[in-house]
């Protein structure tokens, strides 16, 4: 099977290796997907998890021969759960035709078994039904751990009571938060090897689903004009920001034991960093990029505390409307710390990007919604037109702008002459913006990575090394910043968030873009 992917055999096949394989010449029309969303009745299983496993329905995406059973504790039917599934589908907005009686085909597919998650007997129930489902083919089982953190160990442990027991495989999908800091992290990979091998957990960042985060690799790797510049040489600095225009509203309990530096720069800004600042990879093969991630993790200095600001957010009146403060919420501790806003420098020490500012900045009640990378260059050395811009260098430089969302687009600012007689330069875009290109809607990012769990494609899953190189570059500061009771710097609800980033990037002779 390794040879025929062009592999060598390097060590001895685990189960799970010989698993894939048989199931790799099985006619794909005697074999059978059953996909457990644990967690069935919770916010993800609905916002995302059905409507995403629809849109590959209707996509034909999924194999000929699946079932969709959701788990949980809440007591439901079958028909219950398709009535919940139902409202939360949509068909996309240019593929409307038949799109009723596709949503009614995809329902009659979709199960509910109730259960507790630490129960084998329950779980031993949801074999059965799975069983009856696969009427004897070869049967493939993912699980998608919907749930919170502190349930995953004894919901692994049941699914494999569940688990495919023919050739077969069993694949796990686990969501984060993947624990709090190095050691629970650590604990937890422990605990999920204890049941599962590393090629059977498929720990989701959504953010690696993202359109825009995949064509990372695209813009740099197949335009000979970048690569060039993408290093010390040209790159100023490079700015990762998200901000979302809404508070932790619902989100608040989860929300509060973790922070915004663990919640979105740990995973989501830094995974983003990692394949913008990698190697190019010997291949497109899930372990080669995945080898040049953790190598560019791995090259980073862990996060300085002088280097951080956080943030929380206040209440604020606009309008007439009153925008509640983060310790409004009731399920958030009264007088609690922790940052819902964050602004970070890291550094990547090695030959490509030494000295280069990576500057991180998330947070959450700011005044818009976006998630950008701004990569900006450096200052043309002897600039003939230096004199344009007022002498001021920064308004003169080139700046790469890839906007992951919302509209997403790449935008290259460049300068120009201004036209006519006389002699002024402009500042100008080379836009390509998504929804002028393409008439198609770009996918939800759980499509994508559900799809990629179904084909056992790896390549946008965080391996377990990854894990603890990342968690290794943000667990100091987080330790210290909650020893020391390090107090965040309020701003009000819908605003630009706190100054102090400003003073970090300044720092850093750098300016927000
Ligand atoms: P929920 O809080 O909605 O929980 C999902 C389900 O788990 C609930 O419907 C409930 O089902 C069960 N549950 C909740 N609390 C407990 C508990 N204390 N003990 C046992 N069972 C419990 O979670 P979400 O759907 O929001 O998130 C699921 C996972 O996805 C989490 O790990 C979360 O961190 C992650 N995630 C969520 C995102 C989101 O936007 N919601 C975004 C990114 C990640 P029942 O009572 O029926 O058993
Ligand atoms: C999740 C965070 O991982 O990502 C949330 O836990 C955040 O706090 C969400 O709101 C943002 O995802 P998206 O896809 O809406 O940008």
């Amino acid at each position: 099977f390794k040879k025929l992917k062009g592999e060598l055999l390097t060590s001895v096949p685990s189960t799970q290796e010989f698993k894939e394989a048989a199931s790799f010449y099985v006619n794909k029309d005697e074999s059978t997907v059953s996909i457990t969303v644990v967690g069935a009745s919770g916010d993800l299983a609905k916002k995302k998890i059905f409507p995403a496993l629809f849109a590959l329905y209707y996509e034909g995406c999924l194999p000929k021969h699946f079932t969709i059973f959701g788990y949980a504790r809440s007591k439901m039917t079958d028909a219950e759960l398709r009535n919940m599934v139902s409202k939360t589908l949509n068909c996309r907005i240019d593929k409307r035709e038949n799109c009723d009686e596709k949503m009614d085909q995809f329902l009659k597919r979709c199960f509910y078994h109730s259960g507790q998650y630490d129960s084998p007997e329950n779980f031993a129930k949801l074999d059965k039904k799975l069983k009856e489902h696969e009427g004897g083919r070869v049967s493939n089982r993912l699980f998608y751990l919907s749930i919170p953190p502190n349930i995953f160990i004894d919901a692994v442990k049941c699914t494999s009571s569940s688990a495919s027991s023919g050739i077969g495989w069993t694949r796990v999908i686990v969501e984060k938060p993947f624990g709090r800091d190095s050691d629970s992290s650590a604990a937890l990979t422990k605990a999920l090897k204890q049941y599962l091998e590393e090629d059977q957990i498929f720990r989701i960042d959504h953010y690696l689903g993202k359109e825009l985060v995949e064509n990372l690799s695209v813009l740099r790797f197949s335009n000979l004009i970048f690569e060039p510049l993408w290093s010390r040489r040209y790159i100023r600095n490079v700015q990762l920001i998200f901000s979302e225009d809404f508070g932790t509203e619902g989100r608040g309990g989860y929300f509060d034991n973790y922070g915004i530096i663990r919640d979105i720069m740990q995973n989501h800004l830094l995974q983003i960093l990692a394949l913008f600042a990698m190697e190019t990879p010997v291949s497109l093969d899930a372990e080669d990029i995945r080898n040049e991630k953790v190598k560019v993790l791995r090259s980073m200095r862990p996060l300085q505390l002088e280097d951080v600001v956080v943030g929380q957010y206040k209440s604020h009146t606009k309008g007439g409307v009153t925008y509640p403060a983060y310790i409004d919420d009731s399920t958030v501790p009264k007088g609690s710390l922790t940052p819902t806003f964050a602004a970070a420098a890291l550094f990547i020490d090695n030959a490509r990007w030494d000295g280069v500012p990576f500057l991180m900045k998330a947070g959450k009640a700011l005044h818009k919604k976006r998630t950008e990378i701004r990569v900006q260059f450096r200052h043309v050395p002897g600039n003939l037109y230096n004199q344009d811009f007022g002498n001021d260098l920064d308004l003169a430089t080139n700046e790469l702008v890839i906007r992951v969302q919302p509209d997403e687009a790449i935008d290259l600012k460049i300068n120009n002459k201004v036209p006519g007689l006389g002699m002024r330069l402009d500042r100008s875009n080379l836009n390509l913006l998504y929804a002028a290109r393409y008439s198609k809607e770009i996918p939800d990012a759980y499509e994508r990575l559900l799809l990629d769990a179904i084909e056992g494609e790896r390549r946008l899953f965080i391996r377990s090394d990854e894990l603890d190189a990342a968690w290794a570059l943000f667990t100091p500061v987080l330790k210290e910043l909650e020893e020391k009771n390090v107090i965040p710097e309020y701003y009000p609800y819908g605003s630009r968030g706190p100054v102090g980033a400003h003073y970090l990037a300044a720092r850093y002779n750098v300016r927000w873009g």
